[in-house]
């Protein structure tokens, strides 16, 4: 197996905002109980009661609590006489723990999780929350957090099946944070492009793994608390023991568009079409009459991180800034996918009472000028015909689009 590992310090800019831009919320579990929601959740991994750790699990040791937690115990009782090689070498099962898992239950393929959690201070236990696919082993795997050994950081990341078939995972660590001082946020967020993580509401980090994330499809989340395993490295001090982590919340969004859609402008008609129905790469994007054609036709699929492409459904091309432009009226063309920036859109919604309305925001225009430029009608010839090309939010008709799903 190969293991890539980056350092990561947090940064401190806020963009709470943004975080569930372009999604809707599709669970919200307070672990309020009285009992442990089956609905959602099962008890142990859901290949078995045991992993790569000291630790059997058992339903008793993950117990909603009267305070609306979801506590799991981790204490020094053997509840399993197995022995078991891992890849942190042998181990003894000399440890009960506790773990749920949403298989078969509530697995997804993308969107948004974000879990509030607080970490036990013990450094021998290894508090994880991860996902895996639905009834299918252990790869591709996402992390959303696990932490071993010290509590002043955490480590997230990606495993996955490699182009010569070998398990390779990038794995990041965050650095100075507290994880079990009380009660903090975890959030992981992919689509089809990018995987980007969280931190109490802070933005980590975000990777581009598009080749990779096609293996990732119906993914079923874990919540762990091991006992050794990554966390060897610190001795088991009996003391420690019992040892508890709490969860209080999780929340899950799922991105509001996904499939084949038309749009219409909404003071036009038109529809967004590339001219003549070519393939050619560079070619324009118009607006036109409606009349069938696949080259009107746009697949909206989730990117990751609040973004979304638009691939058209004749030529597989994607909506594109001619040459990564910024300026007001940058023209818009049909270009070979490579999740640039220029490639990757906002959807907007314009007035929550008509959410099929929206603007389509050019993300690289949102950090690289001084404003978000829109997909725009030019408005000094708003003909069939004419090119479309970007331009800052004038509040004008000739920039609002309604979204006509297929
Ligand atoms: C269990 O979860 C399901 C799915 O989210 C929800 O509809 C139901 O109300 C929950 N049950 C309880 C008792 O909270
Ligand atoms: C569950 O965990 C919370 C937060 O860590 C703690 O305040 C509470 O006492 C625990 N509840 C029980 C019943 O152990």
């Amino acid at each position: 197996m190969m293991i890539i590992v980056f350092i990561f310090g947090l940064l401190t800019s806020s963009i709470s905002a943004q975080l569930t831009h372009g999604q809707t919320r599709v669970l919200y579990e307070t672990f309020d109980g009285p009992s442990l929601n089956t609905t959602i959740w099962n008890n142990g991994y859901p290949w078995g009661s045991y992993y790569n750790h000291r630790a059997n699990t058992t339903p008793r040791q993950a117990k909603i609590t009267p305070d609306g937690f979801l506590n799991i115990t981790a204490m020094k009782e053997r509840t399993i006489t197995l022995g078991l090689m891992t890849e942190y070498g042998p181990i003894d099962l000399d440890y009960t723990s506790g773990a749920i898992n949403s298989n078969g239950k509530f697995c997804m393929k993308n969107g948004f999780i974000d879990i509030s959690l607080r970490t036990p201070q013990s450094g021998s236990t290894w508090p994880s929350v991860f996902l895996v696919p639905e009834d299918g082993g252990q790869v591709p795997m996402l992390t959303v957090m696990e932490v071993f050994n010290s509590r002043t950081r955490y480590s997230y990341g990606f495993k996955y099946t490699n182009d010569k078939n070998e398990v390779e995972e990038i794995s990041f660590v965050a650095d100075n944070i507290q994880t079990s001082d009380g009660i903090h946020r975890y959030g992981l967020d992919w689509g089809y492009d990018q995987i980007t993580w969280y931190y109490d509401d802070k933005w980590v980090n975000t990777q581009t793994k598009s080749d990779e994330l096609r293996q990732v499809d119906n993914m079923c989340l874990v919540i762990s608390l091991g006992v050794g395993g990554k966390s060897k490295e610190t001795p088991i001090a009996p003391q420690d023991y019992p040892s508890v982590m709490s969860v209080d919340l999780l929340e899950i969004w799922q991105p509001k568009y996904d499939g084949f859609y038309k749009f219409q402008n909404v003071q036009t008609g038109l529809l967004l079409e590339i001219n003549s129905a070519t393939h050619n790469w560079g070619e324009q994007v118009l607006q036109w009459h409606d009349n069938g054609g696949d080259w009107q036709i746009w697949h909206v699929q989730y990117a990751g991180h609040g973004q979304y492409r638009l691939i058209v459904a004749h030529s597989r091309l994607g909506l594109d800034s001619d040459n990564w432009g910024t300026d007001d009226g940058t023209k818009l063309i049909q270009w070979p996918y490579h999740s640039g920036n220029n490639q990757l859109w906002k959807i907007q919604v314009v007035d929550e009472n008509t959410p099929d309305i929206v603007q389509l925001i050019n993300v690289h225009t949102l950090t690289n000028s001084d404003a978000g430029k829109m997909i725009s009608v030019p408005a000094n010839d708003v003909s069939a015909g004419v090119q479309l090309h970007l331009w800052r939010d004038l509040n004008s008709n000739l920039q609002k689009w309604k979204m006509i799903r297929l």
